[in-house]
């Protein structure tokens, strides 16, 4: 794997000087700008292919040529992207069949962006093509960093070039129809398949209820974008062989969920460096500053975990966005506290969308360093150049790995496929990775590290596998799961899990049998609670609620932690534990509040001494100490994401590097405050 050549954390982002080139002042006044805001690196070039080629065959890249001179002039760096985001009117006039169409069959017209079939021979050559110039002509450059290559790959095509290579990757799949029409029970409204030719994507005009199509064509679309970026990388692996690779990943903004379109697990094996473009809602009216920030660490922790290596901030904001429903401006404080977080988790940079405000269309209203006003006397160029000196001043984390995790939550990007496409349960409750979050916050609050990891992962490395949800889990990963309790470890399983196998098709004669030796119960029904419902468990006399799901379960083998008080099956077991040869499995059969799961976490990691490796004490859980270390000293980000200051305990003398102050004993950290030690690993 190639690793960034960087010694210092990357500064910077998103700029697009194409948009400009008719204001020379304004080129000229950028790169000092950007030497005034402590920025080192610039992302250019991901909608810029109109620019470049305005004509095909006639090429344009003299303004390229001048952004790289004018950042080594600067000192800094070049993110520079391939341009297949976004294509030009021109290619998608003469070849047509560039053009993405939609699952009614439309042809969409040119326009907006990220919306290029994704198999198009065509396209895929032209990207191509491009892509080689641009390798030739600045693959030597000294301060090319990396490849961006596209950008927020995401959507699907369902033209006919796209239906036959489904359909390919079908037969590849299953050989047979048969085993096409078992695996997808089309028996089922009489949809039996007898010829190859008669598969089409799901589609409203069509099929959109053959649960296993769906989950197949899901499948598809995702190794199909994989397939893509594969075919664009390719000369950039040929003529740059050192230069790594990222393309930007996504998470939905309000509950950070990754992007449901693509198998990121998958994904990140073909980069070099994972990225991101992370777009919270800070201080907003539905939640705590300390709840965002529990959902913004659970995310880079999964962006982490992708590689098991560091990532990167691709893009954020430097104040507002222009596309939230509410666009709050950034309180003072949150711009560095939220940008050293990701520092803290375990990201290498603090990239922004975007440089300078677009003068016009769509986004010229999203945040950026230079605004309309066009000076660095701005309260957002100020909190951008301290962050950039925050970024200096912590320069040696860069070598610095985040601590590792004895626990890992299990995520897995088809069973939210499947899960959220089968017609039961309730749609506004299922909740799989808000649910996931609710198993995280015992550990953020008690800065105990935690990977998240797809079932596919090797579990050995973990004292703790927490595995909720698992509607569609294979008898395979059943077998592994069972192989790593029994030899010692701890797992923790809860309702909907188990139901179906990964042809989304149901398991026959109950709950499967690994899963009842596993946990030593049965699974007999789920009652789905509206809203407004609930029940009531009892565990060591304490009563918690339970609401959206509850599991009717018989104990076979377990111990009883919890029982139902309510309903047909109050006396029933709602939580248990057991034994497994030298490990334990823990079972919760009903969707719970934070209070319960962070008691039973409670229990949990006291048995195993699962705990931070801070050695700095705290008195308030929306107080987080995140690791970064090397085989020399640990550096320990301490945030305040509180309305109110709170102290933190030093027991030995530590520099604060932020001020450059030696710190011992009490410190007092502000709201939204942050303070990072180096600590001396002796
Ligand atoms: C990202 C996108 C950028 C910009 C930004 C605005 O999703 O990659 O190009 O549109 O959002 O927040
Ligand atoms: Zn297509």
């Amino acid at each position: 794997m190639k690793e960034l050549n960087s010694s210092y954390l990357l500064h910077g982002g998103d700029y697009n000087p194409e948009q400009w080139q008719d204001y020379p002042q304004i080129l000229e006044q950028d790169f000092k700008l950007m030497k005034d805001a402590n920025i080192n690196t610039v992302t250019v070039g991901m909608f810029s292919w109109a620019a470049l080629e305005p004509e095909e065959g006639v090429y344009h890249f003299e303004w390229l040529d001048d952004v790289f001179d004018h950042m080594n002039e600067i000192g800094g760096k070049v993110i520079l992207a391939t341009p297949s985001g976004a294509r030009p009117a021109w290619m998608a006039e003469k070849y047509p069949e560039v053009l993405r169409t939609n699952s009614k069959g439309e042809k969409l017209y040119f326009g907006e962006r990220h919306n290029h079939c994704f198999t198009s021979p065509i396209y895929r050559a032209k990207v191509q093509e491009f892509n080689t110039l641009l390798a030739k002509r600045y693959g030597a450059r000294n301060n090319l960093l990396m490849w961006h290559v596209s950008n927020e790959y995401g959507g699907e095509c369902h033209c006919e070039l796209c239906q036959e290579a489904f359909r390919h990757w079908l037969k590849n799949k299953y050989g047979t129809l048969k085993a096409l029409n078992d695996a997808w029970w089309t028996t089922f409204w009489g949809h039996s398949f007898n010829d190859w030719s008669q598969v089409h994507s799901p589609s409203p005009l069509g099929d959109s209820n053959l649960n296993g199509l769906n989950l197949d064509w899901r499948r598809f679309v995702s190794d199909q974008t994989i397939d893509f970026y594969s075919n664009e990388i390719q000369p950039l692996r040929e003529l740059t062989p050192n230069v790594p690779i990222t393309t930007n990943f996504m998470a939905d903004t309000f509950d950070l969920i990754p992007f449901r379109g693509l198998d990121y697990f998958e994904f990140a094996k073909h980069l070099d460096v994972v990225s991101w473009d992370c777009y919270p809602a800070w201080n907003n009216d539905f939640e705590t500053p300390k709840h965002t920030a529990m959902k913004v660490a659970m995310i880079d922790d999964y962006f982490r975990s992708l590689k098991q290596q560091n990532f990167l901030i691709m893009e954020s904001t430097p104040s507002q966005v222009n596309w939230h429903p509410y666009n709050r401006a950034k309180r003072p404080n949150v711009h560095r506290l939220s940008s050293l977080q990701h520092i803290a988790h375990g990201s290498d940079s603090n990239l922004y969308f975007q440089w300078r405000q677009s003068r016009g269309a769509s986004e010229m209203f999203h945040g950026a360093v230079i605004t309309h006003e066009g000076s660095s006397k701005t309260r957002i160029f100020h909190d951008v150049h301290q962050v950039g000196q925050d970024l200096n001043a912590i320069a040696e984390v860069k070598d610095c790995k985040h601590a590792k995790a004895e626990v890992a939550i299990i995520f897995d990007h088809e069973n939210m496929w499947a899960l959220n496409d089968t017609q039961n349960y309730a749609n506004e409750t299922k909740n799989y990775w808000q649910t996931l979050q609710s198993h995280y916050q015992y550990f953020w609050e008690h800065d105990i590290p935690v990977d998240i990891i797809s079932p596919k992962v090797d579990l050995t490395a973990y004292k703790l596998v927490i595995d909720p949800m698992h509607f569609l889990m294979s008898t395979k990963f059943m077998d592994q799961l069972y192989k790593f309790t029994s030899s010692g470890g701890t797992v923790v399983g809860t309702y909907l899990s188990g139901v179906v196998n990964e042809n989304d098709l149901a398991y026959l004669g109950g709950w499967p049998e690994q899963l009842q030796h596993l946990f030593g119960l049965k699974v007999e029904e789920t009652d789905t609670l509206y809203p407004n419902q609930s029940n009531v468990i009892e565990m060591d006399g304490q009563s918690f609620r339970a609401q959206d799901y509850c599991e009717v379960i018989s104990n076979i083998s377990a111990k009883n932690l919890a029982i139902y008080k309510d309903d047909f099956y109050a006396g029933r077991p709602a939580v248990t534990m057991k034994k497994v040869d030298h490990g334990t499995s823990y079972f919760i059969a009903c969707r719970t509040n934070s209070d319960f799961l962070n008691s039973l976490y409670e229990l949990i990691s006291k048995r195993l001494e699962l705990k931070s490796d801070s050695s700095i004490g705290k008195d308030n859980a929306a107080v987080s100490i995140q690791i970064r270390q090397n085989s020399t000293h640990k550096y320990l980000f301490v945030m305040n994401f509180d309305e109110t200051a709170h102290q933190v305990e030093l027991d030995h003398s530590m520099t604060e590097m932020l001020t450059n102050e030696l710190r011992n004993g009490t410190v007092k950290i502000p709201a939204g405050g942050v303070a990072i030690f180096r600590d001396q690993i002796v």
